[in-house]
């Protein structure tokens, strides 16, 4: 479809996405340029406690979300009644979370008359690759690297998706945020950690580099989770805190690695020539320098979101939401918030197939 039929088709959309301690909004003109993107974090809710706490993250949700819905459309200089319809991120994420974004949308999409789009979390995440790069090839490895994922799918020319491998265990990101809290460093550790890093010596310590054996495209985190455990162990407080740039850099060299390697062996069992990497971990500057090294040396071509649409945003949720508009995938006002929903939500899950 040419741009002037999605025009007309499409128009402004907003974006909504309180899957998890963001509550953001975003809109996107008809074509596809981002216009607002606006993110409210909720990291001093939390921080306290170490992680995401759902019932305080559902509450800030509440008192946000009509002040960044109304932000996102003064910055984009539009009203309500320009909008053509309404994304909303349906699942997975925290239940609570979820249904305040959900109701908020379905509300005001009911109000004005457009259609609500329902999208996957996940789904986001991989539009995001293409949001600063429409040209980006469609037939390509994603690897989603974030808080709560860690997938490696091949994505269709057409936007069907084959699961090639998964964790096992633990998230790249839980990783980055459990290290980051046993080398006292805080929460959310992955900015943390690749900060700490960068006067660090990525050799400095050898942790494992696992492999799985139920899938070759599979990741495993806790292992090196445990082994940084066991190394802080034998360790004094002092010695930690003094080498604490080597431990964050040698600790991220190891996640790093596994992401590297898992990725581009992907790319060369789906036989294409184009890897995307999104989600907040995509955010890290060892992965991100890395990843494209490699991309050159392989004539790879590599995709990775500008920053502010690597972590959680409404962006990436609209930038999906209209795809899934042009393929006609409107929800229904009564569609429920799905937390441990599978991808994509609107193509019906069934194109998700595991290959591997
Ligand atoms: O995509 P995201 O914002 O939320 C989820 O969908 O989970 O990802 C958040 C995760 C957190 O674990 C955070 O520590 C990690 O992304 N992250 C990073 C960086 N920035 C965010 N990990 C490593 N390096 C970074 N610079
Ligand atoms: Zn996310």
């Amino acid at each position: 479809m040419n741009s002037a039929d999605s025009a007309t088709i499409l128009g402004p959309i907003l974006g909504i996405e309180t899957s998890c301690d963001e509550t953001a909004a975003a809109v996107l003109d008809a074509e596809g340029q981002v216009l607002s993107n606006i993110i409210s974090s909720q990291q001093a809710v939390h921080e306290r406690f170490g992680g995401v706490v759902p019932e305080l993250a559902s509450r800030a949700h509440i008192q946000n979300i009509d002040e960044v819905t109304g932000k996102a459309l003064q910055e984009a200089g539009l009203g309500w009644r320009d909008l053509k319809a309404i994304a909303v991120t349906q699942g997975p994420g925290l239940a609570g979370a979820l249904l305040v974004g959900l109701s908020y949308a379905k509300s005001t999409a009911y109000a004005l008359g457009i259609p609500l789009v329902g999208v996957s979390h996940l789904e986001g995440h991989i539009a995001s690759a293409w949001i600063n790069r429409p040209d980006f090839p469609r037939n390509c490895v994603v690897l989603i690297a974030s808080g709560g994922h860690t997938h490696l799918f091949h994505a269709e020319e057409k936007g069907g998706f084959h699961l090639m491998g998964r964790t096992i265990d633990d998230a790249a990101g839980e990783a980055f945020d459990k290290g980051a809290q046993m080398l006292g460093l805080g929460y959310p550790g992955g900015p943390l950690i690749d900060a700490a890093a960068r006067k660090g010596h990525p050799t400095a310590v050898r942790f494992p580099r696992s492999r799985v054996r139920t899938g070759q495209f599979d990741f495993s985190f806790s292992g090196l989770k445990t082994a940084l455990l066991y190394h802080l162990q034998s360790m004094s407080m002092e010695a930690i805190t003094q080498q604490q740039a080597d431990l964050a850099a040698a600790y991220q060299e190891a996640i790093v690695d596994v992401l590297v390697r898992q990725a581009f062996a992907a790319v060369e069992r789906a036989g294409v020539s184009a890897l995307a990497v999104v989600g907040g971990v995509s955010a890290n500057s060892r992965l991100r320098a890395r990843l494209a090294d490699r991309a050159v040396k392989e004539g790879i071509e590599l995709g990775v979101p500008a920053l502010s649409y690597c972590t959680d945003n409404a962006a990436m949720i609209a930038a999906a939401g209209q795809r899934a508009l042009l393929q006609g995938n409107v929800a229904s006002f009564d569609c429920e918030a799905m937390p441990d929903c599978a991808l994509p939500t609107w193509s019906g899950g069934g194109a998700v197939r595991r290959t591997s």
